[in-house]
């Protein structure tokens, strides 16, 4: 059966944006977040504490995170909304914690070759670097989220074995990572592929501490959440609009929608606690302030209905 409940993690302000060329003005930014709080999101990464050489995009994360979480906290009675940031390492981890994030998110590969691309080392040292960031969390008390990316392709070394994700996998639960996204890093995956790695993932790690963060640069992306959910999957990233890419990653389009998500768990019974029409409206504005279309096949059929 599926899940009774999905939560969804909004990595739009995060991943949606951090490959845009221009770059996108903070209160662009900070206006974003607020709508998407109002459309019922409680899970979003909000920014990347990495190399502003690197990603130019997310140089101002400190300042979006100090607009947004006082409004945040002044809503009386609204449900605490947890807000996560990337950090690559101890640098990134300090102006996290300055920051006052909720949750920090580290993220490893299940390719060799895509780890030095985008981090600049191996597997084995990002987790030497990833070990004091958890422990940093562990004493601060913010929880640790932990990515696996390339989990059903990668860009450099092509077809990637579901075991090779599941070690990764079981890695970040032992070092102290609530939950591990499994990033179809450039949007090659299909449901069949998606099952068989849910399956070697949940071998070794709960199935509740994994989450399914989706590309939809082959269009599968649906697809694979609903496969995914069928084994029993609850929590999906996802991007307003399908706003992304990868930087690292030649090719990669958007995440899923988050509206196309919303609509398809509305249509199968599932809560998210997301109101689709608000959802879109966030969507239509990043848009407009992009100056592009929306990806999200659902909000363009909601605005033409
Ligand atoms: P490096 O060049 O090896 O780092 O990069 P370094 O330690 O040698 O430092 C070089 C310079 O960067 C120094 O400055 C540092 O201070 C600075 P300089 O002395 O030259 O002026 N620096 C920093 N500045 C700010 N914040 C920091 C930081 N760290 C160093 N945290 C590094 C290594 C990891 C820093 C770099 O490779 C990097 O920032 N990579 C991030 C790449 C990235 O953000 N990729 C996109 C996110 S991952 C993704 O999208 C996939 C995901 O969505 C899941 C999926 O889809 O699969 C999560
Ligand atoms: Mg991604």
């Amino acid at each position: 059966g599926l899940p009774p409940v999905v939560r969804i993690v909004e990595v739009g302000p995060r991943d949606g944006l951090q490959n845009e060329a221009g770059f996108v003005p903070t209160e662009t930014k900070v206006a974003l977040i607020e709508r998407l709080r109002a459309a019922g999101i409680r899970h979003i990464e909000a920014a990347a504490f990495v190399s502003p050489k690197w990603v130019p995009q997310m140089a101002d994360g400190a300042e979006v995170l100090r607009r947004v979480r006082p409004a945040w906290r002044a809503q009386a009675g609204a449900a605490p909304v947890r807000f996560a940031a990337l950090v690559p390492n101890l640098k990134g981890m300090a102006a996290a914690l300055e920051a006052g994030c909720d949750e920090v998110a580290v993220f490893a590969a299940a390719s060799e070759t895509f780890s030095r691309r985008n981090i600049n080392c191996s597997i084995e040292e990002s987790f030497a670097r990833f070990q004091p960031i958890a422990q940093l969390a562990h004493a601060n008390g913010i929880a640790l989220r932990g990515y696996v990316s390339c989990v059903l392709g990668c860009p450099f070394e092509g077809r990637i074995a579901p075991e090779q994700v599941a070690v990764v996998a079981q890695r970040l639960v032992d070092m102290g990572c609530h939950e591990v996204s499994l990033g179809d890093t450039i949007g090659v995956g299909t449901p069949a592929a998606t099952e068989a790695l849910v399956a070697a993932c949940a071998a070794r790690v709960p199935i509740g501490a994994l989450a399914g963060h989706f590309h939809d640069t082959w269009g599968m992306a649906i697809a694979n959440i609903h496969a995914a959910m069928r084994c029993g999957v609850a929590t999906f990233d996802s991007s307003v609009a399908g706003l992304g890419g990868c930087p690292y990653s030649p090719g990669a389009t958007g995440n899923v929608a988050t509206e196309d998500v919303v609509y398809l768990c509305d249509g199968l019974g599932v809560t998210t606690g997301v109101d689709f029409a608000r959802a879109s409206e966030a969507g239509e504005f990043i848009s407009a302030a992009l100056g592009r279309p929306t990806s999200s096949r659902a909000a363009r059929a909601f605005a033409a209905r």
